[in-house]
């Protein structure tokens, strides 16, 4: 695109040219003249004369689209003198010692944990004891050096389990209960096959795929669902459905065969794409060159095909070389055996069925292709067998890659001795290398974040296994914005990093400003400080998307417990992917915790709420209430997006620096 404006300009000069050539061609020799003297004489200095001057500012906006991304952050980097002289320095000082400590300062004390003490949060209390006494154990290893890092005590047998291809019979496959699985996930070009049968449609009261007009209401259906899952990504949380393919041949809402796809992140699903036979547009996007939904014949376009396939034979006949199409039935059929392939394309993931190609669908998390480690087949179908080739051969652990991006341009600017302004914790996992990356290239490196106005710094617990640890303490030492929490990491016990983040803002950082993120939420730093400035200075505040009157959930797998959560209703709390607070409420979070007061929730977000509800009795709080800090993704103008992968985050950064004067963009692909 950028190629294209530079070469319309150029065509327009060309005009220009040819057009001054024909009047004079000594005008153009003055100008060249004069060109070649302002050259000589410093054409900044003509620039900065004229600030103001419309014409100059485009000019330099345009120079500086043309420069690639990296120059751009090479340009503004303030902080570079600093970091030389500081190298040079003989004694450290005492913020770079705070610096070279990677670990959370929290005080933690055996009776914080005490599980006599409170009724109300038992549980929770000795989750968290045992978590820290285990996770103590292990970083003391980690720190003693036992821990071998993979690349040398397993490389052997780990390239041994990463088969280059996997077979398996129907039987196996029931075995392995309907799951296989890819050690080492996918890669470029890897395929599996899977040979099946659709069962015969049965009646179904209550399908989620359709809708009963009755109670006592029956539906014919017949579906099954193929699913590529993230084995290995998430804990504590259903793994990732990172391709979910679901034909359904019977019982579909729309009462024709449709074939739905999707991906379900962070336990949200996305939007389908749903294939209903009547094939992609002629504009819509492809995937590969490959079309979306390719066109099959619909019940109701009967005639049509009839038509199609008269024509199909006319033409043969004739003997025509112009491509012919001609549409095929739905591919699945009742108790039909089918072939499906699904290949793992540069764009997406392509499904071909008897050799036809039939859906694409274009890579949408941030996942990559080796996060794919389990295919999965459920629903009426007999699986016969299924082949996976073309398999990755080295473990992603062992990935080269990782080391390419230790470059020193995203390591963390040293904290600066005078006052901050806002400290963003984020809260992150040990293996979540990737989504702390793309925050690094991203909205860390914003000028107030690189000048150290704003510190940016991800609090991590430890991973069961022991080389992520390792691997965590390493990338901890060399980026030095990674605080750790010796305890061992679980769902139930975020709301510790919450307490962690509020204690590091307050001691360390002694910030004005707590904010709370996580690693998959884009901040706009600047529209933050804009939004804490509308509040009078000195008073405390709370801002976020605040829910209120929200009940606990009482069933399900989400439920909490009465003894959990004793009472109705929760207080107003601000959504968990972006939240601010003033450093009052964060002291205050952290004294009640240290002198073992703090009532503590499982859910980080809600117990914020109760703690600032706590606080405001003694001392009124300000609560401020937008939607821009977006829950689900991401809307125009936001001040956080969140559920951004590593890619979209990259991509919302490139689209916040090109703006003009226009509402701030969203990324929509994956
Ligand atoms: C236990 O939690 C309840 C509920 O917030 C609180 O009122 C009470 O003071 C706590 N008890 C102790 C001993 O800390
Ligand atoms: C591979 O692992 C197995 C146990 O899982 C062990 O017996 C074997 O010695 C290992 N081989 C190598 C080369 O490390
Ligand atoms: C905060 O405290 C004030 C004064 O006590 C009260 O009126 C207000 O409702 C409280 N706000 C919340 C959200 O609890």
């Amino acid at each position: 695109m950028k190629r294209g404006k530079s070469d319309a300009k150029l065509y327009k000069l060309d005009g220009f040219v040819s057009k001054s050539r024909q009047k004079s061609v000594q005008i153009l020799i003055a100008v060249a003249v004069i060109y070649m003297l302002l050259v000589t004489l410093e054409i900044p200095f003509v620039f900065d004369s004229s600030p103001a001057s419309e014409t100059t500012t485009t000019t330099l906006a345009r120079f500086s689209e043309l420069q690639s991304e990296q120059d751009l952050q090479d340009k503004d980097a303030p902080t570079r003198p600093l970091n030389w002289v500081s190298h040079n320095f003989a004694h450290p000082t005492h913020s770079q010692l705070a610096e070279s400590k990677i670990l959370s300062t929290l005080g933690f004390h055996p009776k914080t944990f005490d599980p006599s003490k409170n009724e109300s949060s038992v549980d929770l209390h000795k989750a968290a004891k045992t978590a820290w006494e285990e996770g103590m154990k292990l970083w003391d290893e980690v720190q003693s050096g036992k821990v071998q890092p993979l690349e040398v005590s397993k490389l052997k047998n780990i390239s041994e389990t990463c088969p280059n291809s996997i077979t398996l019979s129907g039987s196996d496959f029931l075995k392995r209960s309907k799951l296989v699985e890819l050690p080492c996930g996918l890669t470029l070009g890897s395929h599996i096959t899977v040979v099946g049968k659709p069962r015969a449609a049965h009646a179904e009261k209550d399908p989620k795929i359709a809708l009963v007009k009755e109670a006592d209401d029956e539906v014919m259906v017949s579906q099954f669902i193929m699913e590529l899952q993230g084995l290995k990504t998430v804990e504590a949380e259903d793994p990732p459905r990172i391709l979910h393919f679901n034909p359904r041949l019977k019982g579909d809402w729309s009462t024709t065969p449709v074939i739905e796809q999707n991906t379900c992140y962070r336990m949200q699903w996305g939007t389908a794409l749903r294939c209903e036979g009547w094939g992609s547009k002629a504009d819509e996007e492809t995937v590969d060159d490959q079309v979306k939904c390719e066109k099959w014949i619909r019940d109701d376009d009967d005639d049509i095909s009839e038509e199609s396939k008269a024509t199909w034979w006319l033409n043969r006949l004739i003997g025509r070389t112009k491509r012919v199409t001609f549409d095929w039935p739905f591919p699945f059929a009742e108790e039909k055996m089918f072939v499906l392939t699904l290949s793992a394309g540069l764009e997406g993931y392509h499904v071909n069925v008897d050799g036809r190609h039939v859906t694409s669908f274009p890579y949408r998390t941030g996942f990559t292709l080796e996060d794919a480690t389990g295919l999965a087949v459920t629903g009426d179908i007999d699986v016969h067998s299924v082949f996976a080739a073309s398999l990755p051969s080295n473990h992603p652990s062992l990935s080269p890659q990782r080391h390419l991006q230790m470059s020193k341009r995203w390591k963390a600017p040293s904290l600066s001795v005078g006052s901050v302004e806002l400290f963003i914790g984020v809260l992150s996992a040990g293996n979540h290398f990737a989504e702390r990356m793309a925050v690094r290239k991203s909205w860390m490196q914003h000028r107030l974040i690189k000048s150290s106005n704003v510190v940016a710094r991800f609090f991590v617990a430890l991973h069961t296994r022991k080389e992520v640890n390792l691997e965590l303490k390493k990338e901890a030492e060399y980026f030095g914005d990674i605080v750790i929490l010796p305890y061992m990491d679980s769902y139930d016990l975020v709301v510790l990093k919450t307490v962690a983040i509020c204690e590091y803002g307050v001691r360390t950082v002694r910030a004005k400003y707590i904010m709370k993120g996580d690693d998959d939420t884009f901040v706009r730093v600047d529209s933050i400080i804009d939004e804490v400035n509308k509040v009078p200075a000195g008073r405390s505040l709370y801002i976020g998307n605040i829910n209120y009157y929200h009940k606990p959930l009482r069933y399900g797998k989400w439920e909490v417990t009465y003894e959990e959560w004793p009472e109705e209703d929760y207080p107003p709390y601000a959504n968990g992917p972006g939240y601010i607070l003033s450093s009052d409420i964060a002291s205050f979070i952290v004294s009640e915790f240290e002198s073992h007061k703090l009532r503590l929730f499982k859910m980080e977000d809600v117990s914020m709420g109760m703690w600032v509800e706590q606080f405001n009795s003694s001392r009124p709080v300000e609560y401020v209430h937008s939607l821009k800090f977006c829950q689900f993704g991401c809307i125009e103008d936001y001040y956080t997006a969140h559920y951004q992968s590593p890619r979209q985050m990259i991509c919302l950064w490139e689209k916040l620096q090109r703006r003009g004067r226009g509402a701030v963009q969203c990324c929509d692909m994956r």
